[in-house]
């Protein structure tokens, strides 16, 4: 029977960990695979960047994304158009990625069409729905409607059999980000132009230890982002470290930081960058402060230490490996954690060590074969 792959994506992280699927998907011509891409632009620049980069054209583009949307809308407009181009297309299954609004409407669009649906990166649970907020209920709702859950370390696999969802639905691959990481860092230890790019950072701040920031959760908005900006400039009192910070383009962070940031002579505020170019920035940082779930999962095979700007997380494997650290939301914490790092340097190599524990690589080889087996 002709089976028909809808692969859904809608923000940056989604299309970083589907670009792998996608491809191996198309490299294997199958005449009898059909393969359909939808972006629903739930973010627009953010997901043209990763899409451009990695040759990923999409069969149909809902143009979602407004300035500063909220959940309800984007989440009604979500749900009503991808509904209408299910209703067109017809697939035989719908594939989801991780714990977007895009995901969440996805999953639940398809269900309303009586479509299957995959779920790449299932079984991530922190425990607590407000943190990440929405992302912990947007998983469990993907959860309950997925027949195939591919969760990327055993311990997701857990989580999803303690939710009763039967084993032989659970399938074990890793996380694709190491997937689509392996492939930027062949890129950029191959083309000596994309380091050079940071030349100017490491000629103006010399020996300074770098410090990279990445900030945009929503349960951070307000006193967290503030608590996060005010630790900063706690840090940046210190004359040997120096920020680069690549801001989010949602106005409820970007706004904040550029206000306080912009005249400061060590923090480099720069516009979100290329996957490459992240990829190689993360490799000459000397430690990563960051509240992003993808970021948490790269930094390990740089051996960057991770201090975690949440009370909590769905992915703490980082922690159990020794190679991050929960700081929250709090000056104290952030500060304290920062300075420990800078100043112990048996701390620091006891976290700087490079080892993944979220993937191999081969992640998305493994869904691919589920996917073509089943
Ligand atoms: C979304 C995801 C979050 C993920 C994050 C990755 C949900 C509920 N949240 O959060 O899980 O960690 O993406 O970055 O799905 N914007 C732009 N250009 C862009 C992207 C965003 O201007 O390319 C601005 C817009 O004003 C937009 C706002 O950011 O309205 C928020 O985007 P949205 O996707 O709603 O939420 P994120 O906070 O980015
Ligand atoms: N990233 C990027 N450019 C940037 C900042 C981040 O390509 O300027 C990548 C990063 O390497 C990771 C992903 O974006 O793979 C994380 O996205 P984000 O933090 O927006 O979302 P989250 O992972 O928290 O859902």
């Amino acid at each position: 029977m002709q089976k028909h792959f809808l692969i859904l994506l809608g923000t940056r992280p989604e299309a970083i960990k589907l670009f792998p699927v996608i491809n191996r998907l198309k490299s294997e011509n199958r005449k009898d695979v059909a393969i359909t891409v939808c972006a629903t632009a739930q973010h627009r620049q953010l997901l043209d960047q990763v899409l451009k980069l990695a040759e990923v054209i999409p069969d149909f583009d809902l143009d979602i994304m407004t300035s500063n949307q909220t959940l309800d809308h984007l989440t009604a407009r979500l749900l009503a158009q991808i509904g209408d181009m299910l209703e067109k297309v017809r697939p035989t299954r719908v594939i989801v990625q991780g714990d977007t609004a895009t995901a969440m409407t996805g999953a639940l669009s398809a269900y309303y069409h009586r479509i299957p649906v995959s779920h790449v990166e299932a079984g991530l649970r922190s425990g607590d729905i407000f943190a990440p907020w929405p992302e912990e209920v947007n998983r469990k709702i993907v959860g309950s409607i997925a027949d195939q859950h591919f969760a990327p370390t055993e311990r997701a696999a857990q989580a999803l059999r303690s939710e009763n969802i039967p084993t032989n639905r659970i399938h074990v691959t890793g996380n694709t980000v190491v997937d689509a990481l392996i492939l930027a860092k062949a890129r950029v230890e191959g083309d000596p132009t994309l380091s050079a790019r940071w030349n100017e950072i490491r000629q103006c701040h010399g020996n300074r230890r770098i410090i990279l920031v990445t900030c945009h959760r929503r349960e951070n908005f307000g006193g967290g982002v503030l608590n996060i900006v005010a630790a900063l400039e706690t840090i940046l009192a210190r004359e040997d470290v120096a920020v680069v910070l690549p801001v989010h383009p949602n106005p409820n962070v970007r706004d904040v930081f550029v206000s306080r940031f912009s005249n400061h002579p060590r923090v480099v505020l720069i516009s979100p960058q290329e996957y490459t170019d992240f990829v190689s920035l993360l490799s000459l940082s000397y430690l990563v402060l960051t509240d992003s779930g993808g970021v948490q999962e790269e930094a390990p095979t740089f051996g960057k230490p991770v201090l975690v700007m949440r009370d909590t997380t769905e992915r703490p494997e980082g922690i159990e490996a020794g190679t991050a650290r929960l700081v929250g939301a709090s000056h104290e914490r952030i500060v304290g954690e920062t300075f420990r790092l800078l100043d112990d340097d048996e701390i620091y190599a006891s976290m700087a060590r490079s080892h993944n524990p979220f993937g191999d690589g081969h992640a998305s080889e493994r869904i691919v074969k589920v996917l073509l087996d089943a």
